[in-house]
């Protein structure tokens, strides 16, 4: 049995392979719920090694400690068999993930694509690597290398213009990042990835209008999927930027905020408030019922970025507790000295003790602690526009501790860079170097 691309696959059945094909599509678009899709296929063909490892793969990537226990399962299913040279690697890239390994898993899928440029799963959990570990020049060059062998003609080309479109963005070539990102929503209006791609074109950019108008008219994006809550929290960046808190806050409580499930979505909801925050805005008791929900992963300790956003949540809650636990685990962590103990020792730890510090009034320390994180920030993964929140707490913290100087100097470093001057002051950093 082969896939549409023409890849051999082991123990697959008819029916099952429709299953499997649909929830490719459905994760490609990050559109519909392609854990559900696929559940059937993996009941009626349990040794279909491929759709094991798709189950895998959507669980890993959650980044969420009781989904790697299932991909591990899945994992633990699919090598019972005898699976072939590109499963293997499959395999080989989500064993060394769930082993906390990023960086390896992402070379090993760099391996396989190389012999089988057509595998837009490995692309695709590929470039999600490469944004984990903030790999800003293999989120544009893995798609690049396989570029020759797509085009419109092969199914499933949009995903792959969509993912180029964000690897464009993330190293600062926005006008083809743009083309390739609105040409891949031409070709899928369903694409929620090549959505998001020129939404970020138009945050570097400070387009603010342009990136309004883009979310609203282009709407195959907000029909469902795992993605729902990250394009929504663009678009009230934009309404932010313009100085719209309420349109922001609106966005916050109802489709951000109201559709949030996933640790992606908590992180989207820490990011906001914290943002709306340095706004000026009361954000009333809302912290509080986020720290709630971040709660059950207080302890969890495997990415350094997800407990960056949960003991901002924590620390504004006065969730003492809590940090308590996020410390403790971040400190188990270090001993594992797996690559998120890097994220962590680079990034993550700091970058915690510059928020609570803040959080805490303490401005003078959040200012100095910012400062030597700012430009490594990458190391630990998110796009330009998460870290950007660094940025903008360190103007608040530099002005508040009576360093007038410095906060005006971030400021004019981000109006340059921006060619304008945005509501609060605000900016984007020009391209920060991938570790
Ligand atoms: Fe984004």
């Amino acid at each position: 049995m082969k896939d549409q691309m023409g890849y051999e696959l082991t123990g697959g059945t008819a029916q099952a392979l429709d299953a499997y094909e649909q929830a490719l599509h459905e994760m490609r678009c990050l559109t519909g719920n392609p854990v559900a899709t696929l559940a059937p296929a993996l009941a009626q063909a349990p040794d279909f090694a491929m759709a094991q490892l798709l189950n895998a793969w959507m669980h890993v990537s959650s980044t969420e400690l009781p989904a790697i226990a299932i991909a591990r399962e899945s994992l633990a299913a699919a090598r019972r068999l005898a699976l072939n040279e590109r499963e293997e690697l499959h395999a080989a890239a989500i064993g060394q993930w769930c082993d906390g390994q990023w960086h390896a898993a992402a070379r090993t899928l760099e391996d396989l694509n190389a012999l089988y440029p057509h595998d837009a799963l490995a692309l695709q959990m590929g470039q999600q690597l490469d944004f984990f570990t903030g790999d800003s020049r293999m989120l544009r060059d893995r798609m690049l290398r396989v570029l020759p062998s797509w085009s419109e003609e092969v199914p499933g080309y949009h995903a792959v213009l969509g993912m180029l479109a964000f690897g464009l963005e993330e190293t600062g070539d926005y006008a083809r990042a743009e083309a390739a990102g609105r040409r891949a929503v031409e070709l899928e209006p369903l694409d929620a990835w090549a959505q998001h791609a020129v939404a970020h074109v138009y945050e570097m950019q400070g387009r603010r209008e342009e990136g309004i108008r883009w979310m609203h008219e282009s709407t195959g994006w907000q029909e469902s999927g795992f993605f729902l809550v990250h394009n929504w929290w663009h678009l009230a960046l934009h309404h932010l930027a313009r100085g719209e808190t309420a349109e922001a806050l609106e966005l916050y409580d109802g489709a951000i905020r109201g559709n949030a499930a996933s640790m992606m979505d908590l992180i989207d909801c820490s990011a906001m408030l914290w943002r709306l925050e340095l706004a000026g805005l009361d954000v009333g008791g809302r912290w509080t019922g986020l720290a709630d929900a971040f709660a059950p992963h207080a302890a969890s300790g495997n990415y350094a970025f997800n407990d960056l956003h949960a003991a901002m949540a924590f620390a504004r809650a006065g969730r003492e507790d809590l940090l308590r636990s996020l410390r403790t685990a971040q400190a188990v962590a270090l001993t594992r000295r797996d690559d998120n103990a890097e994220f962590v020792t680079a990034v993550g730890a700091p970058a915690i003790e510059a928020m609570v510090a803040f959080a805490a009034g303490d401005h003078a320390q959040a200012t100095s602690l910012l400062r030597t994180i700012r430009n490594r920030a990458a190391r630990f993964g998110g796009s330009h526009a998460q870290r950007d929140l660094l940025d903008q707490t360190l103007i608040a913290a530099a002005r508040s501790s009576g360093n007038a100087s410095l906060a005006k100097a971030v400021e004019t470093e981000r109006e340059q860079v921006l060619g304008y001057r945005e509501f609060p002051v605000q900016g984007r950093p020009a391209f920060a170097l991938a570790s």
